[in-house]
């Protein structure tokens, strides 16, 4: 099961990629974890201490491991000449982190090539580090991105079995979704499912979604949670949800509806 969280910033992309990342782990699944947000916060989440999550670098932002794989020179504006296809098999076993026992994360950075600049070699390193991660690898995987599937364009996007386009209870937000899932379909991703997160009046955003999105595409409502607040005002991971909150709940029921064969415990 290969999973892209998907959506504008600040919606909830990386609390609900971390948190489905620690109910399905503590449910016996091995889960990898990739972080391509340019500002990757994905670690403290799932529980790394935040002085230490600082310390990480992406594989994006490795000068040292870019100019090794792709043979660019930093110093030489990256040149021109690069190689597409560096060995990338052994980057988990190198820069992963373990964060349980089933759980793994790698932050790879942005593969957004508006956001990184020109720094191509970065960028081809990163897609073909994903495109090995998304096609040889038997865990369940997360992706935590910082935008939609269109970040991932074709011959990336359509290894992705589903979709999960996080957005917030307003007519804006869920329009910006719709317009991602449009997107997403037409880079055949295979399932897409608009979570509307952070939902404080349980009837009225039903009635928004039923208004606006109807049975265009499948949704799924999670409420807001105080406890994810209060976690976050600490810098605390969201490992430390007390077990019966409703981010929790809603997360597992979500599971529960899209990817039925998963048991969660
Ligand atoms: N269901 C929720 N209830 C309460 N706060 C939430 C919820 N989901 C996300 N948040 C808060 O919203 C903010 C943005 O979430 P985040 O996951 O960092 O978004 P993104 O990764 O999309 O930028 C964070 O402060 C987070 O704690
Ligand atoms: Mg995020």
């Amino acid at each position: 099961m290969k999973i892209l969280v998907a959506g504008k910033g600040g919606t909830g992309k990386t609390t609900i990629a971390s948190t489905l990342a620690i109910l399905l782990s503590k449910s016996g699944y091995k889960v990898l974890v990739l972080d391509t947000d340019s500002v990757p916060n994905t670690a403290v989440s799932l529980g790394i201490d935040v002085e230490e999550a600082s310390k990480i670098v992406p594989l994006t932002m490795n000068d040292k491991l870019i100019q090794e794989r792709t043979g660019a020179k930093p110093g030489e504006g990256w040149g021109v000449f690069f190689t597409l296809n560096p060995k990338v098999d052994d980057l988990i076993d190198k820069y992963g982190i373990r964060i349980s026992e089933k759980l793994g994360l790698v932050v790879v950075g942005s593969i957004d090539a508006s956001k990184q600049g020109c720094l191509c070699p970065a960028i081809a390193l990163a897609r073909h580090f994903l495109r090995h991660v998304l096609t040889s690898r038997d865990e369940i995987i997360i992706v935590d991105s910082e935008a939609g599937a269109e970040v991932f364009g074709r011959g990336l996007a359509e290894k992705f079995d589903m979709m999960l386009c996080i957005t917030e209870p307003t007519v804006k937000s869920i329009g910006i979704a719709l317009k991602l899932v449009k997107m997403a379909e037409e880079l055949l991703v295979k399932q897409n499912v608009i979570v509307v997160n952070k939902v404080k009046d349980m009837k009225r955003a039903i009635k928004l979604c039923k208004e606006i999105i109807g049975d265009r595409v499948s949704y799924h409502l999670i409420r807001y949670d105080e406890n994810i607040e209060e976690l976050d005002y600490r810098g605390r991971g969201l490992n430390e949800l007390p077990p019966n909150t409703p981010m929790l709940l809603d997360v597992k029921k979500l599971v529960e509806e899209f990817i039925p064969w998963i048991e969660v415990k």
